[in-house]
């Protein structure tokens, strides 16, 4: 990354009249949060998809939610960081602003953003697999076997897992927003996981000038316009922060 192409970005951005942002987990690695397919990503040995998935929960619903209540346990401990704190100033001055992540754990939330899709869902919502209601939920650690408050079946967590669809409505947001904006910046994502992993392409087919921010490189890196290479925390505020 050469300081010309980081002073590109940073005009693309100051220009731009629509910005859409697509995030992953490492804009909250440097909140402390892990990554699911870097170094620290494995919990006993399981992968996500291990354990993320409906098949998982059906044979054996106890594993999954000790899974779930060590990430909500780590998670509650962790804050927003200088990125997440600049995508939400970000909103606060564009209109034409939309952000995507795939992130479970709230820190978007955290930091004041709004204009926002979490297309795999909260790690805090609840839901029932016997009656359907979604619920707030913050308890920690929940018991093994969550109960609902209404019917007593069986709580899982209101995620979307791997082999499940993601809501329509919300997938028609995601689509307005990367057909509409003028730069898309995609921070701390693999680019493995479908259907975001084709947002960027999605964008960029569409006319949008397309940023990765990133310390490695991507299957979409390629494809990307300007890869900026570094973590969300330094980079993320620089390229957003035009005004100073
Ligand atoms: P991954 O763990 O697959 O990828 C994290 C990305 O963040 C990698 O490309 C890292 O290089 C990058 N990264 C690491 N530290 C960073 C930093 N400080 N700043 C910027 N980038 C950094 O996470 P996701 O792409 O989010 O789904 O994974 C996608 C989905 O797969 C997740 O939403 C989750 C998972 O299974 C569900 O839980 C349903």
């Amino acid at each position: 990354m050469s300081p010309e192409e980081l002073s590109e970005a940073r005009s693309r951005v100051a220009t731009a009249q629509a910005i859409t942002i697509l995030t992953g987990a490492g804009i909250s690695a440097d909140s402390g949060v892990p990554t699911f397919r870097g170094a620290d990503g494995l919990w006993r040995n399981y992968r996500a998809e291990d354990l993320a998935t409906p098949e998982a929960f059906q044979r054996d619903p106890r594993l999954v939610w000790e899974w779930y209540n060590w990430r909500r346990e780590l998670i509650a401990t962790k804050r927003p960081n200088p990125a997440h704190h600049a995508v939400a100033a970000l909103e606060a001055r564009l209109p034409d602003f939309w952000l995507i992540t795939q992130n479970v754990d709230g820190l978007h939330r955290a930091a004041g953003s709004h204009k926002l899709s979490e297309i795999h869902g909260n790690i805090w919502m609840v839901r029932c697999t016997a009656c359907g209601t979604v619920a707030e939920n913050h308890q920690i650690p929940l018991p093994l076997l969550p109960s609902c408050d209404r019917c007593r079946g069986l709580l899982r967590p209101h995620i979307v897992w791997f082999g499940e669809s993601l809501d329509q409505e919300d997938l028609a947001r995601c689509a307005k927003a990367l057909q509409d904006c003028d730069v898309l910046i995609v921070i701390g994502t693999s680019g493995v996981v479908y259907p975001a992993a084709g947002f960027a392409s999605v964008a960029k087919e569409a006319g949008a000038f397309v940023i990765e921010v990133n310390p490695d490189p991507t299957p979409q890196s390629d494809l990307v316009d300007i890869a900026l290479r570094g973590h969300a925390k330094d980079l993320v505020p620089n390229l957003l922060e035009t005004g100073e």
